[in-house]
Order: C-alpha cells, then sequence, then structure tokens
C-alpha cells in the first residue's frame, strides 16, 4: 500500500506561500491584498508577537477542552471562518466545501454577502448542525438587503453580522493594477441580478482598474449612520453584529444601538491604512463593553498560541480569513479542514502549556502587555 504523502505544511503560517504561486496573479493579488503601504496589515500580524503568555504550573491538564459558546450554542472550538467573498475563485467547491470543514470540526462560518454560492446553497451544505452567521453589506437599494436578510433568517443563519468599515472598498493598488473583477465563469449568488444589470455592474464593467472595487463600491450606501441598526432590529428578530470596530467609543455606541455582538477587526487591513492591530485595541474595547455583548475578533490569527492572547484580553471567539483561502486553493474542502483542524490542535496543545484546561479560566492574568510602543489610547476615549 502506497505511504501517505507527507503534508507540505506543519502550520498555518506556511501555507500562504505554497498557495498563492497556484493561483492566477490578480486572485492571488486580491486575496493577499491591503490597503495603502501595508502599515495595518503588517501590524495586524506583528501585534501578536508583542503580547506574550504567562504560563502556570502544575495545573491538572490531563483533559483539556477547547469548547466556548457563542449565542447560546456550544462550539468545540471557539474559531470561526471570517467572512470572505468569492471562495469559488479558491476551489469549484467554495463556501459549501467550507461550511462542511467548520461542521466537521465543530466550529462556525461566516458567509459573506459577495459569496460565489447563494447562502441558500450554504445553509444546505452546512446541515442543520452547522454554525452559520451571514455578513451583511447594507446596500443603497435598501429592498435588496431586506431581501437578502429575510433569505438569511429563512435559512436557519443564527446571526446577521454588518459589516461597518467599507462605506467604500479601501484602495488596493494590486487589484488597479491587475483590473481585477469578478471572473466571468462566476456570479455573486446573491446578488445575480444586480451584477447582471446595474448602474453598479455598468461602474465595474467600464472600471480600467478595480471592476470589483467599482462595482462595491456603487452598490454599498455611504450614508449609513448607527440609524441602520435600529432598521436592522426592525426587519428581523435574528442577533446583529457590527463588524469592523476599532474604537472604544463606537464599542460603547453599538452596545447603546443594540447589537448582540462586535467584531473587533481591521478588515484584514484591507480597508483604512494605519489604523491600530485589532489586538492592540482589544482591552480597550472589552473594557468599553464590560461583558454587555461577546467580542469576536480576527486579522492575522495563524497560531493556537494567537487564539490564546485574543481569548485573555476578553474575545470570545476568533474568525479566520486568508488561511482557509490557501487550504481550499491547496486541497479544496479536506485543505479547508486541514487548516481548521491544525488549529484546534495548536490550541488545545497550548492550553495544556498554558495550564488552562477550559478556556472559561482564560483572563488578563496569562497575557503580559508591550511594555514599550505599546498603543495608548488617550484616557477620555476609555
Ligand atoms: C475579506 N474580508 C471581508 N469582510 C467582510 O466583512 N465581507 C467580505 O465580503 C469580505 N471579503 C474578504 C475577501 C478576502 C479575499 C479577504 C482576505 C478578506 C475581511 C475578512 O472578513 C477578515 O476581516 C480578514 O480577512 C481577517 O484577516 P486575516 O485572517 O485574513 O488576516
Ligand atoms: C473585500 C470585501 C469584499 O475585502 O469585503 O474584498
Amino acid at each position: 500500500m502506497a505511504k501517505p504523502l507527507p503534508r507540505a505544511w506543519a502550520n498555518v503560517e506556511e501555507i500562504e506561500e505554497l498557495a498563492v504561486p497556484r493561483l492566477p496573479a490578480a486572485i492571488a493579488g486580491y486575496y493577499t491584498g491591503y490597503s495603502g503601504s501595508g502599515v495595518t496589515i503588517k501590524d495586524t500580524r506583528d501585534s501578536f508577537a508583542r503580547w506574550r503568555l504567562l504560563p502556570r504550573c502544575l495545573r491538572d491538564v490531563s483533559r483539556v477542552d477547547t469548547s466556548c459558546s457563542l449565542l447560546g450554542r456550544k462550539l468545540e472550538m471557539p474559531i470561526l471562518v471570517a467572512p470572505m467573498a468569492m471562495q469559488c475563485m479558491a476551489d469549484p467547491v467554495g463556501e459549501s466545501g467550507v461550511a462542511r470543514a467548520t461542521k466537521e470540526l465543530g466550529g462556525g462560518m461566516i458567509l459573506s454577502t459577495m459569496s460565489t454560492i447563494s447562502l441558500e446553497e450554504v445553509a444546505q451544505a452546512a446541515g442543520p448542525d452547522g454554525f452559520l452567521m451571514f455578513q451583511l453589506y447594507v446596500l443603497s437599494k435598501r429592498e435588496v438587503t431586506e431581501a437578502m436578510v429575510r433569505r438569511a433568517e429563512r435559512a436557519g443563519y443564527k446571526a446577521i453580522v454588518v459589516t461597518v468599515d467599507a462605506p467604500r472598498l479601501g484602495k488596493r493598488d494590486e487589484d488597479e493594477r491587475l483590473q481585477f473583477r469578478c471572473p466571468p465563469h462566476l456570479r455573486l449568488a446573491n446578488l445575480a441580478e444586480l451584477q447582471k444589470d446595474s448602474a453598479a455592474a455598468r461602474a465595474g464593467q467600464e472600471s480600467s482598474g478595480s471592476g470589483f472595487a467599482a462595482f462595491f463600491t456603487a452598490l454599498i450606501d455611504p450614508s449609513l449612520t448607527w440609524e441602520c441598526i435600529t432598521w436592522l432590529r426592525g426587519i428581523t428578530s435574528l442577533p446583529i453584529f457590527v463588524k469592523g470596530i476599532l474604537s472604544p467609543d463606537d464599542a460603547r455606541q453599538a452596545v447603546k444601538a443594540g447589537v448582540a455582538g462586535i467584531v473587533v477587526s481591521t478588515h484584514g487591513g484591507r480597508q483604512l491604512d494605519g489604523t491600530p492591530a485589532p489586538l492592540d485595541v482589544l482591552p480597550f474595547i472589552a473594557r468599553a463593553v464590560a461583558g454587555a455583548v461577546p467580542i469576536l475578533i480576527d486579522g492575522g490569527i495563524r497560531r493556537g498560541s494567537d487564539v490564546l492572547k485574543c481569548l485573555a484580553l476578553g474575545a470570545t471567539a476568533v474568525l479566520v480569513g486568508r488561511p482557509i483561502l490557501w487550504g481550499l486553493t491547496l486541497g479544496g474542502e479536506e485543505g479547508a479542514k486541514a487548516v481548521l483542524s491544525t488549529l484546534r490542535t495548536e490550541l488545545e496543545h497550548d492550553m495544556a502549556l498554558l495550564g488552562v484546561p477550559s478556556l472559561a479560566q482564560l483572563n488578563e492574568d496569562y497575557i503580559i502587555p508591550p511594555s514599550g510602543g505599546v498603543l495608548a489610547l488617550p484616557a477620555a476615549r476609555l
């Protein structure tokens, strides 16, 4: 019998450089893409090396439990897949393959408005045991937005995650240079009509730079205010999360507006360049929110120990973005599963070494802030 081939990668940090050469340049450019000079994408990752874990010894770690609870539901690990547009560009199984992978590993997934498989089909792939949330872009056409929310509710999504850091798409030079657009054989399945025939579709076609950015910006409502949370709460009974919060003031305002959760995020460094790293602002946001709602966080999470740092600073769970696309590229559904299982295994292992057999025990006693150069928000903002 043939021996199984050794896996070419041992951890999630290594897979990007294996996956990227397998993709057409414009798709690789979009997936790896960042805005501006990349200050934020770099800092988002670097922040994890600044904070240090402080292990405790001689705590019985013969049994280690990676489970957590979110929206009243037990998840086997505090790791969800971040919403990412157009996953069929990585592999034809796309978002459905990722949904099945997350279900098998006992995590969850946030499906993007811009998915290449319809939200109904992805829900079917996840099945009744899956844990799916729907990421919403509020479009200028409110009636289309409302219809999407209703579809998500009907299909069994557990929450709406409104992305609030993208009144326009960030300026990503690589997408401009390579004139990135959704490949013609794929469709934005939740927005099929608008993609075919609309002012936004024409803006995309006519653009001499990133057709996708032009399409996106023409589609999105840039006039949104906190009123949109009130509006959403009026049209759905699903819990509402806001994604893209970095300021403690905004976190406080979100709680006041009645959200059920907050995602601290720099959008993977793809929106405003020069913002702080999510991990650095997390303790300030946790203080502002004071346990009122769960906090999720994303950006640059590549190791089990990264997950522990987020949870020690007050997050309930984390989202993982690009590594899932690299897993899909290298091995379809199995590749996505391998990425999630690698993270879960590392998390379990690092919990034992940290002396924390259950995630509920994690708190700020287990983490040390950087002594110099740590971001200090002015006291008035706390
Ligand atoms: C994204 N992200 C994103 N966010 C969102 O709210 N809606 C979306 O449709 C997308 N689309 C998208 C596409 C691609 C290719 C990437 C890489 C990212 C942002 C995403 O949810 C998340 O915030 C970051 O990707 C997290 O950072 P890492 O894990 O990729 O470093
Ligand atoms: C992106 C969008 C679609 O980051 O959120 O490309």
